[in-house]
């Protein structure tokens, strides 16, 4: 059904329009940054052209995409004309990724559409759509037509299909889309992602057109080290608390679980959070740590906002309070006042 597209056949008042709410209620990317580049999350039915120079980062950055939202209930699919999907685990993997959303091996239009559409897919990332064509256009792979075709396919489908669609594009060797202007304008929304100053650290994305947000507003991706890891990794965010005299957490194992360390009130040490879900996302002021709000409601189950009564540590009870409403609103997070959270900002 195609949400976008409720045709009527006279002149509507603007104030009698409804907007669904399939619409209304964005899709959190679950990464900070990412959402407020879209303006308070992904639009469902949505379409971004995403470019940046080659090996910026781009199909790292919609993989951990991907890997969030999969982690909190959207169905995702990411299909590569350019990489095989031996490699795509490769980056996977680099990534700590434990999301489970689906890998495609499609360049073909119509037969990608039908295995997202069987799926019931919320969010597509197609990379890059200079390898994918459409069967019935007489016209070679890469060419400008095809080029064409294939993403006024992939919108259409997207539209209709209310799936936020992501399509990754080359650039020419000038810096720009590699294809007609006209992608840029049948898209919703236009992001580029460069390395900026402190590409140890960080990428930088950016919107120069966005039918559901603001633009021109640089925001800082956390990036992998050449390690492999992220400058803020989980032993840094623990020196943190501890410094910070919060309840401490042991060192993680690779991939296990942690538990809350010796210091802990009894009553909390009950409480066990994954290792890998300690990544934290953090914007250039603060990080938040809320892949360990996640780990926490994978072992209880749901929570439920309570009278707040928590011991509170390192933060004011309204920031904590704050953080809390976010997590219930935009990740579906909700706690009594009994259950013990600990989020860290530093
Ligand atoms: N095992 C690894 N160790 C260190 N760095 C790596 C490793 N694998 C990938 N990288 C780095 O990650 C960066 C991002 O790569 P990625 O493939 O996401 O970029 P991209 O923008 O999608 O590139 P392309 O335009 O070629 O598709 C690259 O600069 C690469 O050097
Ligand atoms: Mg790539």
């Amino acid at each position: 059904m195609n949400l976008f597209a409720q045709k009527s056949d006279k002149l509507t008042r603007a104030s009698e329009v409804e907007i669904p709410d399939k619409i209304k209620h964005r899709i959190s990317t679950s990464i900070p940054a990412l959402d407020d580049a879209f303006g308070g999350g992904l639009v469902r039915g949505s379409v971004t052209l995403f470019g940046g120079e080659p090996g910026v980062g781009k199909s790292t950055l919609l993989i951990q995409l991907l890997d969030a939202m999969s982690n909190h209930g959207s169905k995702c699919v990411y299909d590569s004309a350019e990489e095989a999907m031996e490699q795509l685990k490769m980056m996977y993997q680099r990534v700590n990724a434990t999301g489970d959303f689906l890998l495609g091996p499609f360049s073909e239009v119509g037969e990608l559409a039908t295995a997202v559409e069987e799926y019931k897919a919320d969010l597509l990332v197609v990379d890059s759509i200079q390898g994918f064509h459409v069967k019935e256009v007489d016209a070679r792979v890469g060419s400008p037509t095809q080029l064409k075709e294939s993403c006024n396919n992939l919108i259409r489908f997207a539209k209709d299909h209310t799936i936020a669609l992501i399509v990754i594009c080359q650039y020419t060797k000038e810096g720009g889309f590699r294809g007609p202007k006209d992608l840029e304008h049948n898209v919703d929304i236009v992001g580029n992602l460069t390395t900026g100053k402190d590409p140890d650290k960080y990428r930088v994305l950016m919107f120069s057109k966005n039918r559901f947000g603001p633009t021109q507003r640089a925001k800082h991706i956390p990036w992998l080290s050449k390690e492999g890891r992220y400058d803020l990794d989980p032993k840094a965010i623990i020196e943190t608390v501890e410094q910070a005299r919060v309840p401490l957490i042991q060192a993680p194992k690779a991939g296990g679980r942690i538990h809350m360390g010796q210091e802990t009130a009894p009553a909390m040490d009950h409480v066990q959070l994954i290792a890998h879900e300690l990544r934290a996302y953090r914007e250039p002021t603060n990080a938040l740590f809320l892949s360990i709000v996640s780990s926490i409601r994978a072992k209880y189950g749901p929570f439920r906002i309570g009278e707040t009564d928590h011991a509170v540590f390192g933060m004011t009870r309204d920031k904590f309070k704050t953080i809390l409403a976010f997590l219930a609103h935009d990740h579906a997070f909700t706690c009594q006042s009994q259950d013990p959270v600990i989020i860290g900002v530093v």
